[in-house]
């Protein structure tokens, strides 16, 4: 919580700063799916990395997954590991899905290698877990409006009391 505190003014998005964003990602996935505490922290603390290592957005999903495993659980990790792929299979398997993404999040799109390929696809699709993987993912192209006033970081403590191992 002290880390995600620290997202208050540090941005990756122009308009949300990273606490911003990681409040909206959860509360919207909180809302949308109130029986899996795990998807909605996951949604929290998705962008942890962009915190931790500010102006430093490589590899952010995986690495941010690193960081939270150890007090979240795999499950949590792997979620947060996968937010970029799950972008790029968006990408290639939803036609509507690119114009939905924020310009911040189309330059890094290039950078991250575009639409998965075929195999790419399979892999994710392969996934137990993909329908939470992609739930995530809707959820933090919603998450950044800068008019959103979600609950605060201290709603959550709860939540992060029951998962963190
Ligand atoms: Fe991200
Ligand atoms: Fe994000």
């Amino acid at each position: 919580m002290a880390l995600l505190a620290r997202g208050a003014g540090v941005h990756d998005e122009p308009d949300v700063d990273g606490l911003a964003h990681a409040l909206q990602c959860g509360a919207d996935l909180r809302a949308s799916h109130p029986d899996d505490v795990e998807l909605a922290v996951a949604g929290l603390v998705h962008d942890i990395a962009d915190i931790a290592f500010p102006h430093d957005h490589h590899d952010h999903a995986h690495r941010g997954a690193e960081l939270v495993e150890p007090l979240l659980g795999p499950r949590v990790a792997r979620l947060v590991g996968a937010h970029v792929d799950a972008k790029r299979y968006l990408v290639a398997t939803d036609p509507a899905y690119r114009a939905r993404l924020s310009p911040r999040s189309i330059e890094t799109l290039e950078l991250q290698g575009d639409g998965l390929d075929a195999s790419g696809i399979a892999a994710l699709a392969s996934e137990a877990d993909l329908a939470a993987i992609l739930a995530l993912r809707r959820a933090d192209e919603y998450a950044k409006d800068p008019g959103a006033r979600p609950l605060p970081l201290d709603s959550w403590r709860p939540l992060l009391g029951r998962i963190a191992r």
